[in-house]
């Protein structure tokens, strides 16, 4: 099998979560991005590109609930996943509401999502897209608002913002490849069987699956 396992936050989690199901394999160079022992295979790209590797290239892979609706890909989702917690949210200076936001400048990593908010809300904003650290599009001005997860909200407070409207929350998903849901579909189903077993996701199991 072919896991898509994304670096950064979610790959403590995600790397515990697959040898809770009896596939370990050691992460042991930084740099490498492909590891294979008995069979299977992890491929490590970014967290945002966890979806289109797993479209095209895996079997299963793990990402945040943002990450797979703004690439659009084509995959099947059963199983929530109990970490990566936290939420997409419009954020700005004090003083801003939802309505001051018509006209304005709102920078985001999450460009396809925040646009689909806004015209769903009909405001007419200009979306500008960065790739991090995007609280410093508001403190230099480039930038009225900001779209932008928030977990503890410690990032945000440190930058002099706030929350002023919650878009979506997030967690962690475990994402199918379409094509191996009915290719391997025993195996896939074994996996996220042992999941749930190990990780206390039983319900979540008994919800997306209906195999228990
Ligand atoms: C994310 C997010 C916020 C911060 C929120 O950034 O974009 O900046 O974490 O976390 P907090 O609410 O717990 O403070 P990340 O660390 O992934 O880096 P980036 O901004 O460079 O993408």
């Amino acid at each position: 099998m072919k896991f898509v396992i994304p670096r950064g936050r979610l790959m403590v989690n995600s790397m515990n979560l697959l040898k809770s199901a009896g596939i370990d394999i050691d992460i042991d160079d930084e740099r490498k991005l492909v590891f294979r022992k008995n069979g299977n295979e992890i491929i490590l790209p970014r967290a945002r590109d966890v979806p289109v590797y797993t479209e095209y290239a895996g079997d299963i892979g793990i990402c945040g609930t943002d990450s797979l609706a703004e690439s659009g890909a084509d995959l099947f989702a059963p199983l929530p996943l109990n970490f990566g917690i936290c939420r997409l949210s419009i954020i700005a200076p004090a003083g801003y509401t939802i309505e001051d936001l018509e006209g304005m400048d709102i920078a985001t990593k999450h460009p396809v999502i925040t646009e689909k908010y806004l015209n769903s809300r009909e405001i007419h904003a200009n979306v500008i897209g960065l790739n991090g650290s995007l609280e410093l599009a508001p403190e230099t001005g480039i930038a009225d608002a900001i779209v932008d997860i928030v977990q503890t909200g410690e990032t945000m407070r440190k930058n002099h913002l706030v929350e002023i409207k919650k878009i979506m929350d997030i967690q962690a998903t475990l994402v199918v490849n379409r094509v191996s849901q009915k290719t391997k579909y025993d195996e896939i189903n074994k996996f996220i069987e042992m999941v749930g077993e190990a990780d206390g996701n039983r319900k979540l199991c008994e919800k997306y699956t209906g195999r228990y």
